[in-house]
Formats: C-alpha cells, sequence, structure tokens
C-alpha cells in the first residue's frame, strides 16, 4: 500500500481499540473538515511521524483494562502535549493508566442514557445539561486519576466525562447518532486541538496526482475499469498523473447486465478518452464457468480468467510497471485483519490476484477514502452522475446472480428480470436503496398460467438499505410497487412463474444470494 507522505499534513489520529464504530470515529472528524485516520496502537508510533497530529481519539472496544493482553495507550501518546480524548473503553484505559480505578462490570449498560452534564469546560462548550447519550459498556471508571473534574454523569455511571488539561475521557459514544449532541461535542474537541477545519477530500486529489507520478516515473500503468464509481474514479485522478502512459481496460466477462457494456463503453469513453478500451472476452468466462455450482469456484474461474485476459494486454503495452486499483479505505481497514473479521464469508475479488501474476507494482489513489468521500471527488472531478450513482455491483457479475450451474440461457433470464427490476425502482424514484437486484434460482416450483399448469424457475427480489454494504436491511417497499414488478417479471419473462421477496437482513443473510 502506497502511504501519501506529508509530515506537514495535519490529522487527527483516532487510535483502533476494535470498537464497531470506530470507522464512524473517523468519518464524523472528516465530516467536520478535519483529515483523520485510524491506526493500531502498533501503527500510532510511525503514524505520528508521517503526519502532524493534532489530537488523539481513543477508541473503545470489546476488551476489558483487566484482561490479560487488552491494549493499552502507547506511553509517547500520553505524555505528549497533544490533546487526547478516550471513548469509552479509551476513557477506562486513560483512567486505568492514569492512576484512576476502573470498575468491573457484571452487568453491562446499552442503549441510550439520561445523561447530565457540567457546563464551564471546553468539551463542553454549547451542550445541553440534560440529554440523552448511547452508551456500549461492560467495565466503567470508579475513581477518577489524580487532577481530573468530572464534566457528566448518568443514573448508573458516576463519571460519564472527565478531564485534566487537554486530555478527556468520555464514557458514553458521542460518534453515533444516538448522541444527539455527539457532534458538537467532537467539534469542540477539534477546536480544543487547534484545528481549522478546512479539509475536504478533494485536497487528495492533487496529492494523489503526485504521487502517481512519482512512483510510475517514465514507465506506464494499467487500471482495470468497471464503469462503478470506485475504479471511474481512480482512473481519472490516474489519468490527469500520466497521460496517455494510463491504460484502462474494461472487460466484458458476459456477466454484465442488459446493455451495461454499451451504456458503460459509452460514458467510459467520453471520460477517460483515448485511454479507454474495452475487451471482449464473454466466451471465454462463459466456457470456464460451465458445469460449475459452487459459488466459490466461479469466483476463483472468473478470477483467473480476468487474470488471463490482463496478461494478454499487459503483453502489448511497452513499459508496463503499474497497475492503478480503486481501493478504499475502508477495504484497507477490513484487510489488516485484526482477527474481528476473520472468518472468510465469500471471496471478494476486484481482480484480485494479478499484481502477483504480472509482477506489477499496485498504486491505491484512494486508499485513504470512504465512498461517500470518492462519490463527492468524483463530482469535483466532473464525472457524469450515470456514473456516480450508479449501484454497486460485483465484480463476478451476475454469476453470483444465479445460484447453480451459469448458462447464457440463465443469463438471459436474468438480465430481462434485472432490467425490468431497475426500470420500475427508477421510475419509482430508487428510495434511497443501497442495491435492488433479482436473484434467478432454478427451481422448479408450479404455476398456472391462463389455463394450463407451469413448473418452471422463481426470481428471488433483493433489495435492500445500506449505509455500505457491511450490513443491510431488507427494504419496505410499497406494497404496489413489488406487485407491479412481480407481475411484470412472470407476465414478460420466459421461463418465470413465481417471484419471491428476500426478507433478510445481514447479518445473518448476505446481500449476495452466493
Ligand atoms: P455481500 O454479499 O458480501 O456483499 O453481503 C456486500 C457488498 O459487496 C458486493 N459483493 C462483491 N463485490 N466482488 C465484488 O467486487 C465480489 O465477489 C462481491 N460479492 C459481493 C455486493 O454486491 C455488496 O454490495
Amino acid at each position: 500500500m502506497v502511504k501519501l507522505a506529508a509530515s506537514s499534513k495535519k490529522a487527527i489520529l483516532v487510535l483502533d481499540f476494535g470498537s464497531q464504530y470506530n470507522q464512524l470515529i473517523v468519518r464524523r472528524v472528516r465530516e467536520l473538515g478535519v483529515y483523520a485516520e485510524l491506526v493500531t496502537p502498533e501503527e500510532a508510533d510511525q503514524a505520528a511521524s508521517r503526519l502532524h497530529v493534532q489530537g488523539w481519539i481513543l477508541s473503545g472496544g470489546p476488551s476489558s483494562v483487566f484482561a490479560e493482553g487488552a491494549p493499552t495507550i502507547p506511553e509517547f501518546i500520553i505524555s505528549s502535549e497533544t490533546p487526547i480524548l478516550g471513548i469509552c473503553y479509551g476513557m477506562q484505559a486513560i483512567a486505568h493508566q492514569l492512576g484512576g480505578k476502573v470498575r468491573n462490570g457484571e452487568k453491562g449498560e446499552y442503549g441510550s442514557a439520561r445523561i447530565s452534564i457540567m457546563k464551564g469546560y471546553s468539551l463542553t462548550d454549547g451542550l445541553p445539561e440534560e440529554s440523552s447519550c448511547w452508551m456500549s459498556h461492560g467495565d466503567s471508571v470508579l475513581e477518577m486519576p489524580p487532577g481530573f473534574v468530572h464534566l457528566a454523569f448518568t443514573d448508573t455511571v458516576p463519571y460519564a466525562a472527565m478531564a485534566r488539561g487537554s486530555i478527556y475521557g468520555v464514557q458514553f459514544h458521542p460518534e453515533v447518532s444516538h448522541t444527539p449532541f455527539g457532534k458538537r461535542l467532537i467539534r469542540n474537541f477539534l477546536t480544543i486541538c487547534g484545528s481549522d477545519c478546512l479539509w475536504s477530500p478533494d485536497d487528495l486529489v492533487d496529492e494523489s496526482i503526485a504521487m502517481i507520478r512519482e512512483r510510475v516515473g517514465e514507465s506506464s500503468a494499467i487500471c482495470a475499469v468497471s464503469g462503478g464509481v470506485d475504479s471511474t474514479v481512480a482512473a481519472v485522478i490516474a489519468g490527469k498523473a500520466l497521460g496517455e502512459r494510463l491504460h484502462c481496460v474494461f472487460v466484458n466477462n458476459g456477466l454484465l447486465r442488459h446493455q451495461e457494456v454499451e451504456k458503460v463503453s459509452e460514458a467510459l469513453g467520453c471520460v477517460l478518452k483515448g485511454s479507454f478500451s474495452l475487451i471482449d472476452a464473454s466466451s471465454r468466462f462463459i466456457t470456464a464457468l460451465a458445469g460449475v455450482v459452487d459459488p466459490e469456484e466461479k469466483r476463483r474461474r472468473i478470477g483467473e480468467t480476468f487474470i488471463r485476459v490482463f496478461e494478454e494486454k499487459a503483453r502489448t503495452i511497452d513499459g508496463l510497471k503499474y497497475l492503478i486499483q480503486g481501493t478504499l479505505y475502508p477495504d484497507v481497514i477490513e484487510s489488516r485483519g485484526r482477527g474481528t473479521h476473520g472468518a472468510r464469508i465469500k471471496t471478494h475479488h476486484n481482480v484480485g490476484g494479478l499484481p502477483e501474476l504480472m509482477e506489477l507494482s499496485v498504486l491505491e489513489p484512494l486508499n485513504f477514502l470512504f465512498k461517500d468521500e470518492v462519490r463527492r471527488v468524483g463530482k469535483d472531478l466532473g464525472i457524469p452522475s450515470y456514473l456516480l450513482e450508479r449501484q454497486p455491483f460485483p465484480g463476478p457479475g451476475l454469476a453470483v446472480r444465479i445460484t447453480g450451474e451459469v448458462t447464457e440461457e440463465r443469463l438471459a433470464v436474468l438480465r430481462q428480470a434485472d432490467a425490468i427490476t431497475v426500470e420500475e425502482i427508477e421510475r419509482a424514484g430508487r428510495h434511497n436503496l443501497w442495491q435492488f437486484f433479482p436473484v434467478y434460482v432454478p427451481l422448479n416450483t408450479v404455476g398456472v398460467m391462463g389455463d394450463q399448469r407451469t413448473y418452471c424457475h422463481l426470481i428471488a427480489l433483493r433489495i435492500v438499505t445500506s449505509e455500505d454494504g457491511m450490513t443491510c436491511d431488507w427494504a419496505r417497499l410499497p406494497w404496489d410497487l413489488l406487485d407491479l414488478i412481480s407481475r411484470r417479471i412472470v407476465n414478460e419473462v420466459k421461463g418465470i412463474n413465481r417471484v419471491v421477496y428476500d426478507i433478510t437482513s445481514k447479518p445473518p443473510a448476505t446481500i449476495e444470494w452466493e
């Protein structure tokens, strides 16, 4: 991973103690106009030398300070003059390491709590005296370390917030929306840190262009584009850096949606101009998938075919040394693999495996940005909304939306059902949906059409709301809209006699069916 080195770059560093909300803390700080990164305690030292740290936020986490191997605050952070805000476990760690006492809670406190807040402190400036806050903890602070004053209490927690100099601790979670004054509290902390709140994700564009130019030098780079927002924004930034030495390749794998090849090629051709090329490898992918029913084997074969197609393209380009990828910050954080998400649920791939096989170095110009920030950058770069607002679409395409074997006939059926679903939902106004698509289930069920008995396959509709795809809820769409989609699919798509609606959230289900 290429880091954007700039020691004068001001930042708030969020020390990752393993909280489920840790990415949210970073997002909140950035929304307030201050650059923030999430770092593990082991990385803290290195990150602090790379950036101009204006403040530290210590995240919550699942541990107890009494547990063996519980994470601790590195000594250099405590002894620095830099302001510190400890949240939940972060506050307990401050108390424990500075000579206070932490209560080993037998009963945790989870959910909303009433809170009373003391006035007259920088951190509580402008906060209400009485409010609600979000709690999610087992342990809590029983005795504050010497010199601390307490800034807030609840019925169950005497020290819901505390301070000494520029070291602060809060037991509740200001980063979640269930703490109504949370954003104001974080803004107060940023003021304490002396932040100017002028950062915007666009600041990264110039840095990324400079980074790509420096790394690639006189050689050239290839970028796999899919028409998705991430790869498009990465390609546009790389194009600004490299001009004609960038080669953007869109592979038709035969697993795309109705008219997707044409529409995406046209849009990307306009945006990426001469650097764009389309490779039609559809028959290779379909042949590779013949007879395969296992979802992981499908992904493996699709990944391998992508590699072959890319290798062949790469051989035609002189001096090719780099691969540009649109990897986002959450992918970087998740793939650090701190054990919390260790189990492999599905093999996701963005043409994974390419660099090793092709001996290419990877450059990831978006690897410090979240999805909504990438959309914003893309908008400011003038990328058309058709590309920016497309719903996420998996690399293995429709292959993971057909349970069982993938055949041309099934793909044709699914494309038709997909086009109807998209048309009706877009006509109805999208409803803030994350994704909306049909899944082809080759399971025979009985129906009756006209006076004829039918015995054919079914379509399941997967329509979800989500913030980031990590979790999701099924969308409560108006019945009439679902009814319309169902009728149209059964009436218009040959071979389908039944439509079902998937009403499972993630977890326990996943968004895609495979
Ligand atoms: P799941 O099914 O894991 O999906 O809940 C979460 C998000 O990831 C997308 N997805 C993929 N994207 N390659 C990709 O590039 C894949 O193999 C893949 N599988 C799922 C999915 O569409 C959803 O947005």
